[in-house]
């Protein structure tokens, strides 16, 4: 009885074990025109025979005693056999997409184990046109194609290298015979110098397949417009500025020279009427400074009395005009001497 069930618990075991047999991995993603392989596995002793098929065709035989009956430069094996297991490694080169599907290992008295094969196809992927430029807060527009895919490529976008949010584009994809083409457009505000790119991936690819351009934004022409504003008021404003203080002077020269000229047409007005009344010029004209104006007459008389022995003092024509305030008590006073016929006067003369 009890060596009975340890029997019937070992066949039990037993066949568990047959049934043990792995395959890896189960989904196999590979790129048309690359290879795909497969592991088989078993830890049962004595498997004899291990079949291996592609979508239920055998393709390839291995004998435990003998080896491997039939293989191909499409369908080969490799042995990884250990003490412990027997390993066998299928390969099948240069897939085409009708390798795509089933892919089955059995041994004898054992389940047969599948795993999927799909072999996908890599197309290409470009952003239609070439680097842009665009003001800056536009919206802007970015096109990209994707052609001869399988299956249909994921399209996503990145721009200075940061995915774009989902929101930003749409996708849409159309099937061409086996293939998938797909259009991408992606919309969004410029605000700076962008690097944008489209990336087209599946699953066999172990990186996506991209496209960049180079986005140029241009500043607002308005703050530019500013900018030169600014500028050309304050070199006007500097420029005016300039002019108002260039006429500030010369007004104030012209007004500075027509006052003297007013002073001497006075001074000479005066020394005039002080010759005129020369006998009694000390009564009425003894308040005015005549030093400067009398200079003409001086020398008149200079030339005329020197021939009767009087003297004409010379300096007199050299005294300096007082100023045009005749204040006579505020400034210095100098007498004067000077000789009309032999008469002796004293003149009063402000030097300023
Ligand atoms: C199969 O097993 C061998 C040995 O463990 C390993 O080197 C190889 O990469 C495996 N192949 C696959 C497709 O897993
Ligand atoms: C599978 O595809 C290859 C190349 O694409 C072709 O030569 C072959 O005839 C196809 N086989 C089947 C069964 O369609
Ligand atoms: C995507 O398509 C929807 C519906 O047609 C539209 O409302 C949206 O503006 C589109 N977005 C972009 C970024 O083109
Ligand atoms: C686009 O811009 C990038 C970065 O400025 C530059 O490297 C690239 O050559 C440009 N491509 C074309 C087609 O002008």
């Amino acid at each position: 009885m009890d060596s009975l069930t340890l029997t019937a618990l070992l066949l039990f075991f037993t066949g568990g074990v047959t049934a043990q047999v792995q395959l890896e991995p189960q989904t196999a993603l590979v790129l048309r025109g690359s290879d795909a392989k497969f592991n088989c596995s078993t830890r049962q002793p004595g498997w004899t025979v291990m079949n291996w098929s592609l979508n239920s065709r055998l393709v390839v035989t291995i004998v435990e005693t003998t080896g491997v009956l039939n293989s191909s430069e499409r369908f080969s094996v490799v042995d990884y056999s250990t003490a412990a297991e027997a390993k066998w490694e299928f390969i099948i080169r240069n897939v085409s997409r009708n390798d795509s599907g089933q892919v089955s290992c059995q041994i004898l008295n054992g389940d047969q184990v599948t795993a999927r094969l799909s072999v996908q196809e890599s197309g290409s992927v470009e952003i239609v046109g070439t680097n842009r430029t665009a003001k800056e807060g536009d919206q802007v527009n970015f096109q990209c194609v994707a052609r001869g895919w399988f299956p249909t490529p994921q399209i996503s976008w990145t721009s200075d290298g940061t995915l774009v949010d989902q929101e930003l584009f749409n996708t849409s994809s159309v099937e061409v015979g086996t293939l998938f083409n797909s259009n991408s457009t992606l919309t969004f505000t410029a605000l700076r110098n962008t690097s944008v790119e489209c990336l087209a991936s599946i699953p066999a690819l172990t990186s996506p397949q991209r496209s960049a351009v180079f986005l140029t934004v241009e500043k607002k022409p308005v703050s530019q417009d500013r900018t030169v504003l600014i500028a050309v008021t304050v070199s006007i404003s500097a420029v005016a500025l300039l002019i108002l203080i260039i006429i500030a002077i010369v007004l104030c020269c012209k007004r500075r020279k027509k006052a003297k000229s007013n002073y001497q047409e006075q001074a000479r007005a005066h020394s005039r009427s002080q010759i005129e009344e020369a006998p009694h010029a000390g009564e009425g004209q003894g308040q005015d400074n005549l030093g400067y104006a009398t200079e003409p007459k001086a020398n008149d008389a200079n030339s005329e009395y020197t021939d009767s022995g009087f003297w004409q003092p010379n300096y007199i024509s050299t005294i300096q005009i007082p100023g045009e305030n005749s204040n006579q008590e505020a400034n210095p006073v100098r007498v004067v001497p000077t000789y009309y016929n032999g008469v002796r006067k004293h003149r009063h003369v402000t030097i300023v």
